[in-house]
């Protein structure tokens, strides 16, 4: 039904408004059992045999949706009936974000693609912790928190930006909301850039959210596109540090990586998500294990467009993969197509 008749229809409009009325229903779906019911009987994997346990967490599947859909925690309920075992909800900042100016999100769709310029608007972590607060309804389905830094002016600073990403820790652990916690450090559409993925800035930051007693586990958002010795740097530092693992990747900012280069000028603005994150972050995810064996987690993400996709991811070295892009083009039935298909 997906790909033949709602997707067709989706695709003339804006996607951005697409989205929202996706997160529209999504949440009214969520709120009654008739909705959950209704699409947990069309999209759900019932099986218990990729159940999975990581760092503590069981997980119903080892399919995760990825941050930056559910950017405000408006999903939470509906989710589960489509057969993730998670989210990441967010990036959740400090203090609410409009985020960039439009257009926001660009289809790219012959290279499976989506151009992301975002600026990480969402509501603020405040008004996210209330709101999943009041709304959770189900503990088993895992909801990882992704914390970023505010994109405005007041965090450009490496002490403002710090200063930022610890309030919003400290308030998640506080109000114990939140399953795992990932630091999104590499946000290609931000105000101050992607200034912790500096090694030295890397071990400041993380020095001090370690101040704060945290029981959860935590992972770091890598980027995609720095060279090896960097990233190996910053694996370095996560390990010393003693946090569990990290996601492999976000976005690609490299538009040579489209299939279809014309589709994204120069002249455009933010990361592109999809099959041009596939080859780069799949690289990365093997070259961790190689190097790291199981002292990571490792949360596979970037293009999982089809079970290939993601079996690859699994056997690169994923202990959890992943998704938005493969959602947007081929459909929630994805999940339960990979949940059947994959080996973990
Ligand atoms: C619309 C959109 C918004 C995103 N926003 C965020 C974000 O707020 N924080 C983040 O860590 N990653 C964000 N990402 C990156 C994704 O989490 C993911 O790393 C990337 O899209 C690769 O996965 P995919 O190919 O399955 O989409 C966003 C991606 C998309 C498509």
């Amino acid at each position: 039904m997906y790909e033949h008749i709602l997707k067709p229809i989706f695709f003339r409009f804006d996607p951005e408004k697409v989205h929202n009325f996706m997160v529209y229903f999504g949440e009214l779906a969520g709120r009654y059992s008739i909705g959950r019911w209704k699409i947990s009987f069309l999209y759900n994997y019932r099986s218990n045999d990729k159940r999975k346990v990581v760092d503590g967490i069981e997980y119903r599947t080892p399919i995760l949706l990825s941050a930056g859909f559910d950017y405000n925690a408006r999903l939470m309920n509906i989710l589960p009936s489509i057969g993730l075992g998670g989210e990441e909800i967010g990036s959740v900042t400090a203090r609410p974000c409009a985020g960039n100016p439009t257009p926001r999100l660009t289809r790219l769709s012959k290279s499976q693609s989506i151009l992301v310029n975002k600026g990480l608007r969402n509501d603020g972590v405040d008004v996210i912790i209330e709101r999943i607060k009041k709304n959770r309804k189900f503990n088993d389905f895992i909801l990882g928190i992704s914390i970023a830094r505010t994109n405005d002016d007041k965090s450009v600073s490496i002490e403002a930006g710090i200063e930022d990403y610890f309030y919003s820790f400290k308030r998640l652990n506080e109000e114990n909301v939140g399953d795992y916690y990932t630091i999104n450090i590499s946000c290609p559409n931000s105000f101050g850039g992607e200034a912790f993925t500096n090694p030295d800035l890397l071990k400041r930051l993380v020095s001090k959210l370690k101040t704060i007693e945290c029981k959860k586990p935590i992972y770091i958002k890598m980027p995609i596109n720095i060279p090896w010795d960097q990233f190996a740097q910053l694996l370095e530092i996560i390990d010393k540090s003693g946090l569990n693992g990290v996601v492999i990747g976000n976005l690609n900012k490299d538009y040579n990586s489209l299939d279809c280069r014309e589709e994204a000028p120069d002249s455009y603005k933010g990361g592109i998500s999809g099959k041009p994150c596939f080859n780069l972050s799949t690289e990365l995810i093997r070259k961790t294990k190689l190097m790291y064996g199981s002292r990571f987690t490792i949360i596979g993400c970037g293009g999982i467009m089809s079970v290939e996709t993601a079996q690859e991811k699994f056997n690169a070295g994923a202990d959890l993969i992943q998704l938005i892009t493969g959602l947007i083009y081929q459909g929630p039935s994805l999940v339960k197509k990979i949940c059947k298909g994959v080996t973990i």
